[in-house]
Parts: structure tokens; C-alpha cells; sequence
């Protein structure tokens, strides 16, 4: 039997962080073992929002960097920029055509900054270009162009997945055909939300996440400034009600959580010890992984080369889908 596709698209928007890995990226390298996976950089999804060329060019490198650090293999899984596939863009001009105006009016990532814009009194267009106003058409094309069955996202993107399998039947309706395949988000439930510094979930935008990548003094740092409450050393401490030991769990072995444990339990543990504690395991865990990135960030050769040879065999997979296309539609 074939193997059903699975695809998804990453943006390139700066350093993923540890809920990112253990939410994202581990999952999506999980499903590529058992499906034919397709994982691609959106860089012009980005475009919306990153305007400086340098930034957008590191942005999506340190991605690639990041994804084969964390073990995809491009032998296993094809890797490509979405810039490099320029059927997308056509398909993207097809399939404007079976979207309706209203359909894009009720994205909610649109709605949620015009609500932004009236709480601040600006007309609802404010800071709204029409890369965003159409973002789900562009993110349907990049799922339509390479048949994806299954495409794995967080929640706040599920509805943009269904948007894609509106348009595509839509498509398939007019022509009376089954030309594109219809889509289905595959949304994890079991996936954990990681807290962050604060205890609330990891986010950029909360100012509260863990780079996955950065230095060990960084990543030292960052454990110390973990929120705990104010108790003294010698009193007897909670693991299951402190952000340290949440972390904690996510990265160490039963023996190391069992230990730990007891010694908060035990009293006369000041939270620099624990926080100690979880930087080292937090460290074992990713220094391998670091280590690799480092490697492919200073010497970007081996990035281009999985890149270009990524982008070679999408636009093979992209030509051939998008000729059936054209001559369906009677441009050919
Ligand atoms: N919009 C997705 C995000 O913000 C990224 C993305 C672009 C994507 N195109 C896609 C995801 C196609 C899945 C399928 O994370």
C-alpha cells in the first residue's frame, strides 16, 4: 500500500523554542517514520511580516539548521523552500479564482487584527497587507500543489486547513473531477503545552520561552530565571506545584525525577540547586543537538545543497501536478 502524504509548512520567524520542539518539530519527525513526508520553509509566508532581506535569509537558515539538528533526514523526508517552487505561486493564481472574498473575511488570524485595529481605533485595513488578507490561498496551494493527506499543525492553523479542502472542492466541483486532494489537518491532542518562565505556555509573545538553540551561559540564564516562589532554603519544597520540576520532568529519566524530587521534599534546597539540576538536563539533552546546528550554521554549504536538492525533486512532483492542471482548466 501506499504511503499516505503528509505535509506541512514551517515558518521561518526566528529561533523555534523548546515547546516548539517537543510540540512541533519531534512530533512532525515522528509522523515522517511512518508517512511519506513533505516539509517545506514557507519563506514567502514570512515575507508578510519580515521585511529585512538579511533577517529573512538568516531566518531561514537557522530553520533548515534547526530541523536537520533535530534528525530529519533528507533522504527520508523532502525539504525544500516554498520560494524555490514556483508552481506554487501559479496555482495560487488558479485557485483565486474558486475562492470567494468572504471566505478570507473569516480567516481568524485576519479577523484577530482587525479586532486589533478597532481596539486601537484604527480603521480595520490598518497594517494589513493582502499577503496576509489571502494568506490561507497561499498555504492552500502549498498543501494542493503536493496532494497532502494528512497536514500536521498546531490549532490555531486548523482552519486554514479546512479553507484548503473548501477551495479544492470547489475546484473539484466545477470540472466534475477529483483533480486536487482533499486535506485534513491532523491536530495532535496528546501533544503537551510547555510552560515557560512564568509557568504560562511558552510563546515568543509572551516573552517567556527557552530557545531551543542557544549558548550553554544563555540556557544557564534562562533556567535562572524561571519563576519559584519565594520560599526559604531550609523549608520543604513541592515539586509538583513549581516550574523548575515541570520542566524538569519533560527531560530527565524516572531515577533523576524520583531524586530531585525527594530532595525538595526533604527540605534545605535552596532553588538555585534545582534550577542547576534542570540545566543539566536540559543541557545533556540538547548539546548533541547543538552541536550539529553549530556545524551547519557555520559552514551553510550543506544547507544549500539539501535545499537545492529538495526544491530539484518538489518541482518535479509540482510540474507534473500543475500540467494536469492547466489542461484542466483550458489554459492548455
Ligand atoms: N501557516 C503556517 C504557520 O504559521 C505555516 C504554513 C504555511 C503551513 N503553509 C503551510 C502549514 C501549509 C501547513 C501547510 O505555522
Amino acid at each position: 500500500m501506499e504511503k499516505k502524504v503528509v505535509l506541512t509548512g514551517i515558518k521561518p520567524t526566528g529561533m523555534p523554542h523548546l515547546g516548539n520542539y517537543l510540540g512541533a518539530i519531534k512530533p512532525a519527525l515522528e509522523l515522517a517514520e511512518t508517512y511519506e513526508a513533505r516539509y517545506f520553509i514557507a519563506d514567502y509566508h514570512s515575507l508578510n511580516t519580515v521585511k529585512d532581506p538579511q533577517t529573512l535569509r538568516d531566518y531561514i537558515y537557522e530553520v533548515a539548521a534547526v530541523w536537520l539538528a533535530c534528525g530529519l533526514d533528507p533522504e527520508k523526508v523532502l525539504i525544500y523552500k516554498q520560494s524555490a517552487v514556483p508552481e506554487t505561486f501559479e496555482l495560487t493564481t488558479l485557485i483565486n479564482a474558486f475562492t470567494s472574498k468572504g471566505l478570507m473575511n473569516r480567516a481568524h488570524a485576519y479577523k484577530a487584527q482587525v479586532d486589533a485595529n478597532r481596539e486601537k481605533k484604527k480603521p480595520d485595513d490598518h497594517n494589513i497587507n493582502m499577503g496576509l488578507y489571502t494568506y490561507p490561498i497561499l498555504m492552500a496551494a502549498d498543501i494542493l500543489l503536493f496532494d497532502a493527506e494528512l497536514v500536521p499543525v498546531g490549532k490555531d492553523q486548523k482552519q486554514h486547513i479546512e479553507m484548503a479542502a473548501d477551495i479544492a472542492e470547489a475546484v473539484n466541483r466545477n470540472y466534475k473531477d477529483k483533480l486536487l486532494t482533499i486535506p485534513e489537518p491532523y491536530i495532535d491532542e496528546s501533544t503537551m503545552v510547555i510552560n515557560g518562565l512564568d509557568g504560562r505556555k511558552m510563546s515568543k509573545s509572551y516573552d517567556n520561552a527557552i530557545p531551543l538553540f542557544c549558548t550553554e551561559k544563555q540556557l544557564k540564564k534562562f533556567c535562572n530565571k524561571i519563576v519559584t516562589n519565594s520560599q526559604a532554603v531550609e523549608e520543604v519544597k513541592d515539586p509538583d506545584n513549581c516550574n523548575v520540576f515541570t520542566l524538569y520532568k519533560l527531560f530527565a529519566t524516572e531515577e533523576q525525577q524520583k531524586n530531585l524530587a525527594e530532595t525538595y521534599r526533604a527540605g534545605g534546597m535552596g532553588w538555585g540547586y534545582a534550577k542547576g539540576e534542570l540545566f543539566n538536563v536540559l543541557n545533556d539533552f540538547i548539546k548533541p543537538k547543538r552541536d550539529k546546528y553549530n556545524e551547519l550554521m557555520a559552514d551553510k554549504s550543506y544547507i544549500d545543497k539539501v535545499l537545492s536538492d529538495g526544491a530539484e525533486k518538489a518541482r518535479v512532483l509540482a510540474s507534473r501536478k500543475m500540467e494536469i492542471l492547466r489542461r484542466a482548466v483550458g489554459v492548455k
